[in-house]
């Protein structure tokens, strides 16, 4: 038995983080962001509207639209259906809290809905139980990159004439049903934020196949853009003012972008085969269980999170093993996800520069679940498992598993050593975020 790092042995993981991961930028966007600097193209470029083209071929839908972040897209999605005063959203807890801030942004008021514990992700019966005759729109998030189960809630939503908003931040070339998420509601979003599967640095896109939305998002947040509108569209006039927002992504940030759309595939088909090596190597190990990805669907790999099953380990805390693992230079974490029900921005209902909890167009007292029994376990026992192997070799993804490996092998060094620390209670800080690595 080997001994652990934590305990003075060799770290089973040599490499850094940096030196399995690939470069942010590659050399043909520092090429192109610097040719745009010294055009002096650093507000408006063509280059933007050829990436949106080139971003609409890829994912398949008429129209793309750049935005400056995943955030605004979403805001611009709720705009273009339509979600104002008084309406409601449903949409998960279990997410990042920005696939639901603009929901309160619009006016309106999220209502929450609990995530399948396997597939940490909104499920149509789930979505069924929140819906009242205020219910406008559906948001669905494919989290860490795999597909929602998608038939039953596009079913769903036409069943009740609800708009869908596919928010497919972690999911850039994700498919169900064969065809790329982000085709299927009417809306689909995307951060290129700089941790996504396709970055920008900061930014976002938007994909619809309708018209009227398409315009309304360029209505919102792109004056400059409004008056190369078609002649009879309804939004051309509003040219001198736009809708009050500014959302224009910066052309740097679409160079590097679009840099990074000419890598996607190959990357992610990279990040897939390593993924699937890594989780093949950990499948003995009964304490940690994988992501469960709906039968139609192929998942990318946006972030490798897991369920820690801390019956199954002697109930080791996700503490004690989260700092066992990083000793052994795991690059690893807790789950940030899964309180936006339980946030103040939602439960006081004041000091949002909004009104949407106190509009008089919402009539009614704004009701959040007591409690959402899978969103809540997922906050406790979500683990962040592993970074994406993206220049890894075959041997950096087996001294990630060995590094797991030591661990099991020394469960009860590790039950002694909490006990002593007294580190059975501790809790494990986490921001919410998307990565939050584990720190003492
Ligand atoms: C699920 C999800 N939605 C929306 C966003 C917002 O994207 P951005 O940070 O580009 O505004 C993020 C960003 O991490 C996200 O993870």
């Amino acid at each position: 038995m080997s001994k652990l790092a934590l305990f003075g042995g060799e770290k089973a993981v040599k490499k850094s983080l940096k030196e399995i991961s690939f470069d942010f930028v590659p050399e043909k966007g520092i090429k192109k962001a610097e040719e745009l600097m010294r055009a002096g193209e650093i507000s408006l470029s063509p280059l933007v509207y050829e990436f949106e083209e080139k971003f609409g071929r890829y994912i398949g839908r008429k129209h793309a639209l750049c935005v400056t972040s995943g955030t605004t897209s979403i805001q611009s999605a709720l705009f273009a259906v339509g979600v104002g005063a008084g309406d409601e959203v449903i949409v998960p807890s279990f997410t990042f809290w920005a696939t639901v801030g603009p929901v309160v942004a619009c006016n309106a008021v999220p209502v929450f809905a609990d995530c399948d514990v396997e597939t940490h992700n909104i499920t149509a019966e789930a979505i069924e139980k929140c819906i009242t005759p205020r219910t406008k729109a559906i948001i669905a998030v494919h989290v860490w990159g795999t597909p929602c189960d998608l038939d039953p809630i596009v079913a769903l939503a036409k069943k009740h004439n609800l708009k869908l908003i596919e928010d497919c931040s972690h999911a850039h070339g994700a498919t169900y049903n064969g065809k790329k998420v982000g085709t299927f509601g009417d809306v689909g979003c995307f951060s290129m934020q700089g941790s996504k599967l396709l970055m920008a640095g900061e930014g976002g896109i938007l994909v619809t196949d309708n018209r009227e939305y398409y315009e309304r998002s360029l209505a919102l947040g792109h004056y400059e853009r409004l008056s190369s509108l078609p002649e009879d569209s309804e939004y051309r006039k509003y040219s001198l003012t736009g809708f009050g927002f500014k959302h224009r992504i910066h052309p740097v940030a679409a160079a590097i972008a679009d840099a990074n759309l000419q890598t996607l595939d190959e990357y992610n088909e990279i990040r897939t085969k390593n993924a699937k090596y890594f989780e093949e190597l950990m499948s003995d190990l009964d304490f940690i269980t994988f992501q469960k990805v709906p039968e139609k669907a192929e998942r990318v790999y946006g972030y490798h999170y897991g369920t820690y099953h801390k019956e199954k380990f002697g109930g080791l805390s996700l503490y004690t093993l989260l700092k066992a693992l990083t000793e052994e230079g795991v690059t690893c974490g807790p789950c940030g996800y899964g309180m936006l029900h339980k946030a103040p921005l939602y439960t006081e209902k004041k000091n949002s520069p909004m009104h949407a909890f106190s509009c008089p167009c919402y009539d009614k007292e704004y009701d959040l679940p007591e409690t959402l029994p899978n969103s809540e376990f997922l906050r406790e026992a979500g683990i962040y498992l592993a970074p994406r192997f993206e220049s890894a070799t075959k041997e950096d993804i087996e001294q990630y598993s060995i590094a797991y490996h030591k661990v099991a092998e020394n469960l009860a060094a590790l039950l002694a050593y909490e006990e002593e620390n007294n580190l059975g209670e501790k809790k494990v800080d986490s921001a919410g975020r998307s990565i939050t690595t584990f720190k003492d």
